[in-house]
């Protein structure tokens, strides 16, 4: 099978990963190419809705203990590096509020979506004209190889919000975090978004929304497929479907072909058959009791300095020092 060669890099990862992707079994696509640009969109239409908890909780936490959050994080001159920023909404509230202090700090934004990034970088402008900002565009883990490219002494305070770590299985994430662990001097600190078990019922409402938005996000992947890869999904004959273990807090979203079918996909000159019901697994949104943040906390090289909750106590942000 050859990948058509004038793809462009970014595209070919795409195309690869797509490839070895659906001729798994079970077939999978990585949640991380939800993120183009219409994808963006809805996420962004995502975190507005009422049901996704998760973007009030964690605001709530920013606009209410802003000041313990800035009294904990300690010393300053620092770097705020966040992971996967997005549109920052949440992190300006803190933003505002260091300025405010005469905190002294650099702000290195991080994202796999430039166009989000230069977004936020627009509104940073605007919004906190006296900010040092200095944007890093990529993937989680070519940002920790970014990061090792520093070699400054800086003191380092990683931002890792939003429940992104929960796109990680719980090995990757302790995988994830050690390997961070091991890119920071002793005193950097890390604080880190994490959605917490909960009732099941408000879990699966955030993720299978009455409104299709979550839906439209999920198969937006397809459609993103059909625009990018030259693909022929017919995405009416595909259906958007959401699972909770409370067990493991494993929350997993798939994509379910209604019927026996064939798709083509142009770029990677494949054929793809899809049995009736056959899913493809695309997101993974690990959620964790408070025990097992501080138990990954310790595996991973770090000591819990705090966790902040939110008053429904849905979410943390727990931040974490190494010592
Ligand atoms: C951006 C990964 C935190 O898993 O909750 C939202 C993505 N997926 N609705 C999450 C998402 C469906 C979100 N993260």
């Amino acid at each position: 099978m050859t990948i058509t060669t004038s793809l462009a890099g970014s595209k070919k990862a795409f195309a690869l990963s797509v490839l070895e992707g659906l001729r798994s079994v079970p077939k999978q696509i990585s949640s991380k190419y939800f993120y183009d640009e219409h994808g963006d969109r809805l996420f962004q239409q995502i975190m507005r809705m009422p049901s996704y908890y998760l973007t009030d909780s964690e605001y709530e936490i920013f606009d209410h203990q802003k000041g313990s959050i800035l009294r904990h994080l300690g010393n300053h001159p620092f770097d705020l590096i966040e992971l996967g920023a997005g549109d920052g909404l949440k992190t300006k509230v803190l933003l505002r509020h260091l300025l405010e202090n005469g905190i002294s700090f650099k702000y290195r934004p991080v994202d796999i979506s430039s166009s989000v990034l230069d977004t936020l970088q627009g509104s940073l402008e605007e919004e906190l004209p006296d900010l040092e900002v200095a944007p890093l565009h990529g993937e989680y883990f070519q940002v920790l190889e970014d990061l090792q490219q520093l070699g400054d002494h800086q003191k380092k305070v990683i931002f890792f919000l939003g429940a992104n770590i929960g796109n990680l299985t719980r090995e990757e994430s302790l995988a994830f975090l050690s390997q961070l662990n091991e890119l920071l001097a002793p005193g950097d600190m890390l604080l880190l978004g994490v959605d917490l078990k909960k009732d099941p019922a408000v879990i699966l409402e955030a993720y299978n929304d009455s409104e299709g938005i979550t839906a439209a996000f999920n198969l937006n992947l397809l459609h993103r497929i059909n625009r990018e890869l030259d693909g022929n999904f017919d995405v009416d004959q595909f259906k958007h479907w959401e699972t909770y273990n409370p067990l493991t807090g494993e929350t997993k979203s798939y994509i379910v072909s209604k019927v026996q079918q064939e798709v083509e996909i142009g770029a990677i000159s494949s054929l793809i058959h899809f049995d009736a019901w056959e899913a493809i697994e695309v997101e993974l949104s690990q959620k964790y009791s408070v025990e097992e943040v501080e138990q990954l906390a310790k595996s991973s090289g770090f000591r819990l300095v705090k966790n902040f909750f939110d008053s429904k106590r849905y979410f943390i942000d727990s931040l974490w020092i190494k010592s």
